[in-house]
């Protein structure tokens, strides 16, 4: 990038984090569509403002929407929907937020790409581990049965793959866990991160 220089601003992260009284961090929610991580996100959230902690949801479907409208499904687009959200999560982590990213997140170098860019101190994965067959039985938005026809393509599991995270921070098991167990259980987890 050619004559730019980061500006620096007077009130500072570690100023943002002693009021807040907790650390600026991203949750990267990780998983198949339709395993949980909107409804964990949302929860999540919820359970955060409850106990006065500072965050904010960066999802899909919402964001896809919105910044990343532009963009479709194909790799480069989905390594570049991730590019911008984890460059999103790092302005939210400088006024020491807690950012829950809700993202299928498909590809290992979509994760390793987050991480280098939020940086690893600030990072935490979370595996939302739901089988391709829950997911696939629920098909809460209908877009499995869509993806099984043909009427959409390079879907994530069907006709695009999954890479499951090698070494998540914390792993999810939907299928034993009730929705409540998972927030809990992240949240907790999570208190000796912030
Ligand atoms: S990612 O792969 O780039 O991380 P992202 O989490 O932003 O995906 O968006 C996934 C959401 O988009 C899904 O939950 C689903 O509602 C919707 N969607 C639409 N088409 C597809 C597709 N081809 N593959 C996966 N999800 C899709």
């Amino acid at each position: 990038m050619k004559n730019l220089k980061t500006h620096s601003y007077k009130i500072k992260r570690i100023d943002f984090e002693k009021r807040n009284k907790h650390r600026g961090i991203a949750i990267w929610l990780v998983g198949l569509s339709g395993s949980g991580k909107s409804t964990l996100a949302n929860g999540l959230h919820a359970k955060l403002f409850e106990n006065g902690l500072q965050s904010v949801v960066l999802d899909g479907d919402n964001t896809r929407l919105g910044i990343n409208k532009d963009l479709g499904f194909s790799d480069e687009d989905r390594n570049e929907n991730i590019r911008r959200v984890a460059e999103i999560s790092k302005l939210f982590i400088e006024t020491g937020h807690i950012v829950i990213n809700a993202f299928i997140s498909p590809f290992e170098i979509n994760r390793i790409e987050a991480k280098k860019i939020i940086s690893d101190k600030d990072f935490v994965e979370v595996y939302i581990n739901s089988s391709i067959t829950t997911c696939e039985n629920r098909d809460v938005k209908g877009l499995y049965k869509k993806a099984r026809s043909g009427e959409i393509k390079d879907f994530t599991g069907v006709s695009s793959p999954f890479e499951k995270p090698i070494n998540p921070d914390i792993s999810i098991d939907t299928e034993n866990l009730s929705i409540e167990e998972s927030i809990d259980y992240v949240f907790h987890e999570l208190k000796s991160k912030l």
